[in-house]
């Protein structure tokens, strides 16, 4: 057993891929090695499967936690239909387990590394909040987590709740339906600021929610949607993703900006970089997406949105940006869309309607450090992808 230990320790230490930091604690043990060998210490085990772990529900083991030091947890291989609410304010931390045979594939992508899905099935019906159809919830209480309506949204909260949350390399997802029944969100991430590396988030209506003055990060991973799945109030800035289309309706972002009185100084808004557009590959044979997906529609009309360097195929419409709906038809000029070196099919900006097609030297004010206004601490910036 120590042998293996030695041997298994000794590879781990080679790897270039995912997170230094964690993989020797993600990757899954030959059969009676403890899998928290590896893990920073205190790590809580979960596993849906695995009687041996300290908790089977992935909620369970966050309620767990006392309400002040840093917190990791293991999620083992498995299936966790649940919704995971995280309203503390200190430091979280989710690894989701791996195997040494799909985690290093060249090949591979998120969706085919991930062994822990974490899902749910709840859907927006009428008197309910988009926020209740979450399957991640991280903010400071329920107030705090509501989205609302209108281009204002729900009031400001005095609140602010995790201010480093992370997950490394687990499935998200809402599976209510294989259409877009209704609101049917996968994170709602409002008050808060999360990272999020090598994941998936999977839904068709509303998928991601960057809330009020929340926060986020998230690489080397994808998202699938078909309406407004991108949306939100805070700064997102999504960096070497894959944004999968399932079908098309609404724009691919929807944000909402607030004014400088409100929020002085605020960069808030949706920032993608270094990313792909594509048909989604589980997209349903008799959906057609060419030319069909926008790039976004205004949530209110300070929003903002910005594609840098990235592939777009021919899902996306030639005309790019559109307003947000017949009631709403102009698109006005305290909108900022943007785009810098598009590229691919869908990527010919030549026809694009009412947006800004940045020079080298504009382009240089899109950064992390720009537009967090700081270089986040939150940000893990040793994961390889
Ligand atoms: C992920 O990788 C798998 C296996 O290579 C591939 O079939 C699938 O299309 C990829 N998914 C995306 C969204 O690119
Ligand atoms: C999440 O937890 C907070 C604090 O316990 C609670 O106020 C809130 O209602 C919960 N939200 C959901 C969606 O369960
Ligand atoms: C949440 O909002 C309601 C009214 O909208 C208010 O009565 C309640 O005190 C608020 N709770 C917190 C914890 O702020
Ligand atoms: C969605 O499609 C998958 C794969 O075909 C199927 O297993 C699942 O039951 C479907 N979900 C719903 C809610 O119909
Ligand atoms: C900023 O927005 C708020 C509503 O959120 C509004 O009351 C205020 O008048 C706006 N200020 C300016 C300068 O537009
Ligand atoms: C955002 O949260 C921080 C920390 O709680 C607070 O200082 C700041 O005033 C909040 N900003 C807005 C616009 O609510
Ligand atoms: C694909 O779409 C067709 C037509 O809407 C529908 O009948 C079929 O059930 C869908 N297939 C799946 C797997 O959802
Ligand atoms: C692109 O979008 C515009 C505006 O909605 C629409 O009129 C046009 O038909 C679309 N192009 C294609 C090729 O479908
Ligand atoms: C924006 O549009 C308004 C009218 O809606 C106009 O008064 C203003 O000059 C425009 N600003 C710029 C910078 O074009
Ligand atoms: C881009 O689209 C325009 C028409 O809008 C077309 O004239 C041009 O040839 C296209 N460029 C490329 C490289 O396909
Ligand atoms: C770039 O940043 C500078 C300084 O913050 C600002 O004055 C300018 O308006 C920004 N330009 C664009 C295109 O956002
Ligand atoms: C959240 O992140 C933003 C941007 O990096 C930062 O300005 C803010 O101070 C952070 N909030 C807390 C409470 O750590």
């Amino acid at each position: 057993m120590w042998y293996f230990l030695g041997v298994f320790v000794a590879l781990a230490s080679q790897v270039t891929a995912l997170s230094p930091n964690y993989i020797a604690c993600q990757l899954q043990k030959p059969a009676g090695l403890s899998p928290l060998i590896g893990c920073p210490a205190g790590t809580i085990y979960v596993s849906a499967t695995d009687p041996t772990a300290q908790f089977s529900s992935v909620q369970a083991a966050v309620e767990s936690l006392p309400p002040y030091g840093a917190a990791t947890l293991l999620i083992g291989e498995g299936d966790y239909h649940e919704t995971v609410n995280v309203s503390r304010t200190d430091p979280v931390t989710m690894l989701g387990q791996l195997t040494w045979s799909t985690a290093f594939d060249p090949t591979g992508n998120a969706t085919s590394r991930n062994l822990a899905h974490i899902w749910d099935n709840k859907y927006v019906i009428t008197g309910m909040d988009d926020a209740q159809s979450a399957v991640l919830v991280v903010s400071p209480n329920f107030n705090g987590s509501l989205i609302g309506a209108g281009t204002t949204g729900a009031p400001y909260q005095p609140y602010f709740g995790n201010v480093d949350f992370k997950a490394y390399n687990i499935d998200f997802e809402n599976r209510a339906a294989n259409y877009s029944i209704s609101q049917a969100l996968v994170t709602d991430i409002s008050y808060a600021n999360a990272s999020f590396y090598g994941c998936t988030f999977a839904s068709y209506q509303d998928t991601w929610y960057t809330g009020k003055n929340a926060s986020t990060y998230v690489v080397d991973s994808i998202i699938y949607g078909m309406t407004d799945y991108l949306f939100g109030f805070g700064t997102a800035w999504f960096q070497n993703v894959i944004l999968a289309n399932r079908a098309c309706g609404g724009g691919i972002t929807a944000w909402k900006g607030t004014n400088q009185t409100d929020a002085p100084g605020n960069r808030y808004g949706v920032y993608i970089a270094d990313s792909k557009i594509i048909r989604s590959p589980d997209a349903n044979a008799t959906t057609v997406t060419d030319s069909q997906c926008y790039l976004g529609r205004p949530w209110n009309d300070l929003c903002t949105a910005v594609y840098l360097r990235t592939y777009m195929d021919s899902s996306v419409n030639a005309t790019g940006f559109i307003p947000f709906s017949t009631a709403r038809p102009v698109i006005m000029n305290t909108t900022y869309y943007a785009e810098y070196m598009s590229y691919g099919p869908g990527g010919n900006t030549t026809a694009r309607a009412s947006d800004h097609i940045l020079t080298d030297s504009e382009a240089t004010n899109f950064t992390i450090e720009g537009v967090f206004l700081e270089t986040p601490q939150w940000i893990d910036y040793g994961y390889q992808i």
